[in-house]
């Protein structure tokens, strides 16, 4: 058996309050870490989460955190360590949520509140918690990114520059610290299945699916096992890498 170890490992994972990160929080958990949950509004789904992965043996908390905001990530580094230790997995996957428009038509506060929960999100993930990771000579950075940033579609331009900003930030950050034997790669999801479309009955949609090669949505859980193994040490030797998880929908150009 080949399995993905995570005991003794402390995860951040942010917007863990989220349709993905509350997926994302428990398979990390499953594979053995403890974990600090972050959230923004939903106060009650994340310290539910963290009963529930308390309950099943692991160490984990919710914390409040403004993902645009250098002095929120640095109270939070400073609350999670002295809960529990330095965090060996950073997962960036919280992103805030506003109507796609047509670029003449799109506010420009949203092209601004992008640039700060995927830009600069990324930056004051990597500021706050990765200088410690240097000396222990282990990290994982994971973000999510989209398959949307490689599709550039209509109404998505600001989304669009978010996600395509944040993917300069971490290959940057990756040539950086990787003589610290700190990794940094992104997960790029589909359009997800998640419990929203569960409950909504809402998992199928053929229009999406049929230009996708495996014919299908992918699921929440398929992205937080992708995001599992690059927060393990399987994937020791992986930098630097935007990965789709996204049924082939959109293939990177080599
Ligand atoms: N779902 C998909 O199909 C899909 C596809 C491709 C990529 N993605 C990417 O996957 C990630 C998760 O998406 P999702 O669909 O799970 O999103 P979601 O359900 O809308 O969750 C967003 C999360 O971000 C948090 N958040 C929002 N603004 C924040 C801020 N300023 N500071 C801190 N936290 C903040 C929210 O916290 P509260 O709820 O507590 O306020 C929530 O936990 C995103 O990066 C998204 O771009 C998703």
């Amino acid at each position: 058996m080949l399995p993905i170890d995570l005991s003794g490992r402390l995860a951040v994972v942010t917007g863990a309050s989220g349709e993905l990160g509350r997926v994302i929080a428990r398979t990390l958990a499953l594979a053995g870490a403890d974990l600090a949950l972050t959230y923004l509004n939903n106060a009650a789904t994340a310290e539910a989460l963290a009963s529930e992965l308390a309950a099943a043996g692991r160490r984990a908390r919710a914390f409040r955190a403004d993902v645009t905001s250098a002095g929120s990530i640095a109270a939070l580094r400073d609350a999670v360590t002295e809960w529990h230790s330095a965090p060996d997995i950073l997962v960036n996957n919280a992103v805030i949520q506003y109507p796609w428009k047509s670029v003449l038509e799109q506010p420009l506060a949203d092209y601004e509140s992008q640039f700060r929960s995927c830009v600069l999100h990324n930056v004051h993930m990597a500021q706050a918690f990765v200088p410690a990771m240097i000396p222990r000579r282990w990290g994982r950075v994971v973000a999510i990114n989209t398959e949307c940033a490689m599709q550039n579609f209509v109404t998505q331009s600001a989304y669009v520059a978010g996600k395509r900003g944040m993917d300069g930030v971490l290959r940057v950050l990756a040539k950086e610290v990787g003589e610290h034997a700190i990794t940094v790669n992104q997960v790029a999801p589909g359009w997800t299945v998640s419990a929203k479309d569960r409950v909504a009955g809402t998992e199928v949609n053929e229009g999406y699916s049929r230009n996708v090669p495996l014919r299908r949505r992918g699921t929440d859980q398929e992205i937080a096992n992708a995001v599992a193994f690059l927060a393990s040490d399987l994937a020791s030797y992986i930098t630097g890498a935007y990965l789709p998880v996204c049924g082939g929908n959109v293939m990177p150009a080599i």
